[in-house]
């Protein structure tokens, strides 16, 4: 929780339901059958939540949504770094991508990976980093990035702090993940794991907080956008400045196509000297369930799927293209002194409904078959109408964006491994290699990091050519 206000008074262990704010006796309802340390876990838990905070976001209609006063004034981002731009001018993409590759050779660069979210759709019980995606290795969602660090890390000559944030849901588990696997070899000195807030899930009717147990209240994590809380509180500002880090490549833990510290994108951030640069993947029905990334008032934001009028998404322009059609794939360069201001404010929580267990009065769990729960997030993207010079730049789907978030169907673990093979078997192609479209492959990125990358050192002619040493 945020700046949690104390409303309840100190743990108090004896039969006496201790003092505490009007309308929370039924927390407190199973004190009688307690244990000294369930009633000292439960007084504690209580002493966490800012209960006028979570009565307000209850009551509040539909949530805050995302800020969008009117959609009308929406455009296309004006700042658009455009998707073929190696092919059609080479000369100002291989600038950018040396400024990127000058700012990690000089230290310049750290990465954060959003790793506290709870996976429920995925159905994995165990933090959704350690799902084993690697078509052919059965290498983790862990494992995956942090090689692609540790090889820009290599070749770049230079360390690249990398932080991972974590939640009360993944934090120990990752942390014994990280230490068994030795930590896939990045420098355990240059890697920070630190844990988000929570926020209790509430009753939709009642506004009451869901009890998990007699002794538990049902939290969750507070959001992605509750990095910028935990990085105050892990005080990683400090550690940030400290190390002359400028800027920050933001990812999430789903998307094992990511091109982590992509120096172009950071090249183009510098050049235009962005607070804040966002990849987005092209839309390509009304329907797809995307958020966009917009510009109002040269500003840029994100308008949610749900937000978008059906009208409005399914503009085209004269080239017969979605007018808003820049999808966000929540991969960001963030300038450290624009997050470090940001930190000083309060986003807004969102409100989602779900589906959430909770404790009977016989004390058993009770798993509910419809969405009774509203849970508070804060979202990321909510920071970026507040960025001066925001830059888009628009990449290959098929190439950067396929997130592992469902146990079946679209975005199902075998969606994901099929893409990851279709794109290393084209690489293959593009190199000049002959493959069997039905063998599984799967290119570490200790050899290449992308098709360029491939091409250049495992293509047929460069055969004389080996990858980078590692
Ligand atoms: P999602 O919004 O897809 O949520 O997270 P999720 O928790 O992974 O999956 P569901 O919705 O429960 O099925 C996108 C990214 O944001 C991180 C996730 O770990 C993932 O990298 N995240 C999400 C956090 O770090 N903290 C949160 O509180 C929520």
């Amino acid at each position: 929780m945020n700046e949690p206000k104390t409303t309840c008074a100190s743990p108090e262990l004896s039969d006496q339901i201790p003092p505490h704010p009007a309308g929370l006796d039924y927390i407190f309802r199973n004190w009688g059958v307690l244990n000294r340390e369930q009633r000292i876990r439960l007084t504690e838990q209580v002493a966490e939540i800012d209960f006028d905070r979570i009565r307000a976001l209850h009551q509040a209609t539909d949530g805050p949504t995302s800020e969008v006063a009117d959609l009308g004034k929406a455009s296309a981002p004006g700042r658009l770094i455009p998707r073929d731009i190696r092919r059609d001018n080479p000369g100002e993409f291989a600038t950018a991508r040396e400024i990127g590759w000058q700012a990690l050779r000089e230290g310049r660069v750290a990465i954060i990976l959003v790793a506290g979210g709870e996976g429920s759709r995925l159905g994995f019980p165990h933090p959704k980093g350690q799902f084993p995606i690697g078509p052919v290795s059965g290498k983790s969602l862990y494992q995956m990035l942090v090689e692609q660090a540790l090889a820009m890390s290599r070749r770049s000559g230079k360390v690249i702090p990398y932080y991972v944030m974590t939640s009360d849901s993944t934090h120990e588990e990752t942390m014994a993940f990280f230490r068994v696997h030795s930590f896939f070899g990045y420098d355990a000195a240059n890697l920070h794991f630190f844990s988000q807030g929570k926020m209790p899930a509430v009753d939709q009717r009642t506004g009451n907080v869901i009890m998990s147990a007699h002794d538990r209240i049902a939290f969750a994590p507070d959001g992605h956008g509750g990095l910028l809380n935990a990085m105050r509180t892990a005080r990683l500002f400090d550690d940030l400045r400290s190390r002359n880090i400028e800027t920050i490549f933001y990812h999430q833990v789903d998307n094992p196509l990511v091109r982590v510290c992509d120096p172009a994108f950071l090249g183009f951030h510098q050049i235009h000297r962005a607070e804040v640069s966002t990849k987005v993947v092209s839309k390509e029905e009304p329907d797809e369930k995307v958020g966009l990334l917009v510009e109002m008032e040269d500003r840029h934001r994100i308008i949610e799927y749900s937000d978008l009028p059906a009208d409005l998404a399914a503009q085209r322009d004269a080239s017969g293209q979605l007018k808003l059609r820049c999808g966000n794939i929540a991969v960001h360069l963030f300038n450290v002194d624009f997050l470090e201001r940001m930190a000083e404010q309060d986003l807004p929580f969102h409100r989602s409904s779900k589906s959430v267990a909770f404790v009977n009065d016989s004390g058993e769990v009770v798993q509910s078959t419809e969405n009774n729960a509203f849970k508070f997030e804060k979202f990321i993207f909510d920071i970026l109408p507040h960025a001066q010079r925001p830059v888009a730049m628009e990449v290959v789907r098929e190439h950067e964006f396929v997130p592992l978030k469902n146990s079946h169907g679209d975005h199902s673990p075998d969606h994901v491994r099929q893409s990851l093979m279709r794109l290393h078997t084209r690489w293959m192609q593009q190199a000049g290699w002959t493959t069997e479209e039905s063998l599984p492959v799967e290119i570490p990125a200790s050899v290449a990091l992308d098709e360029t990358d491939f091409i250049a050192h495992c293509g047929q002619t460069s055969r004389s050519n080996p990858p980078p040493a590692e």
